[in-house]
């Protein structure tokens, strides 16, 4: 059997020059090496506002069997991400569908995809090929480590989106997640998203200390897309923020990463409010700290 690495490259469309013929679906890795930064929420957001901007999206839990996205929309669990494993259900069969909205979830706690060792990795990446003609975003929600399958997804995409949160631990963990993705795979560019952010300061110092960072001892670039405010109130509160309002500091946050990211991924702005504004290098400017935290 080839090994991992080489299988990836044999699959890999960022070691292709050109992207294939026909091809439309925007791969994006919703990653960082720690648990609870945000990850699950932050692909749930995205591919929200996406599908509400008209783009067809299709979001992938990767978190096979410690599934998070149904439970965070306030879905019933399921095990259609077995069924489609042992072939007993089609792909079509396994969606959670609302308009131009597509989930597949995974499982939680089943333990027969929990005995059967399988090869993730390999199977979401299946998934993704039989599929990504078509829709205009597959989003990968992560799991948190630098298991093999969030390493090859991460390789596999054709963006990464390191979420992280301002402190220590996280900050090295999304380092380490660059390093490998970078040293072993020969990923040389990630988006940076910064969680969980209390004040200007706090943001600033971890663009700077990870930009420069990266920059010194890796070659790969880092983009910083932004942040989103940490929301302090009751538990839940941020979870209603997700799915809800317009006007919410959630929403606007993040329409502001949304049009970043898309003007840069695809030429459009599609964010319905506020100006974008020019992609910003790992280097820390003044523009890099400008939005006003909620
Ligand atoms: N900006 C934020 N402000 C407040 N709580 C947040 C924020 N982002 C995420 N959370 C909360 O943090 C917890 C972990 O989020 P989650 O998206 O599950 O992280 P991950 O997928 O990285 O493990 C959840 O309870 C979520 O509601
Ligand atoms: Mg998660």
């Amino acid at each position: 059997m080839k090994q991992a690495s080489e299988w990836l490259i044999s699959q890999n469309k960022f070691h292709r020059d050109a992207r294939a013929p026909g091809r439309r679906a925007h791969t994006v890795s919703i990653t960082g090496g720690k648990g609870g930064v945000g990850k699950t929420s932050i692909a749930i957001k995205m591919a929200r506002m996406l599908s509400q901007r008209d783009f067809k999206v299709l979001l992938i839990d990767c978190d096979t069997n410690l599934s998070n996205t149904a439970v965070k929309l306030g879905l019933p669990l399921n095990d259609h991400f077995m069924d489609l494993v042992t072939a007993r259900k089609s792909f079509e069969e396994c969606l959670y569908i609302d308009g131009n909205f597509h989930l597949l979830s995974a499982c939680n706690g089943n333990l027969d995809l929990f005995e059967r060792n399988l090869e993730f990795d390999r199977l979401l990446i299946d998934v993704v090929s039989a599929h990504e003609r078509e829709y205009d975003f597959i989003l990968l929600d992560c799991p948190a480590g630098l298991s093999k399958t969030s390493m090859t997804l991460n390789a596999y995409s054709d963006q990464r989106i390191i979420v992280a949160t301002p402190d220590r631990a996280s900050i090295t963990d999304s380092y380490s997640l660059m390093k490998i993705l970078n040293t072993k795979y020969g990923v040389n560019e990630n988006h940076l998203l910064v969680n969980k952010v209390s004040t200007l300061s706090q943001y600033q110092r971890m663009v700077k200390t990870l930009g420069e960072t990266v920059e010194n001892f890796l070659t790969a670039r880092l983009k910083v897309l932004g942040f989103v405010a940490l929301e302090r109130g009751a538990v839940d509160r941020f979870d209603q923020e997700l799915l809800g309002g317009a006007n919410s500091a959630l929403e606007r946050d993040f329409a502001k990463v949304l049009s970043r990211f898309t003007e840069e991924t695809i030429g459009a702005n599609v964010s319905a409010q506020g100006s974008t504004r020019p992609y910003m290098s790992n280097k820390v400017r003044e523009q890099d700290v400008q939005p006003a935290i909620c």
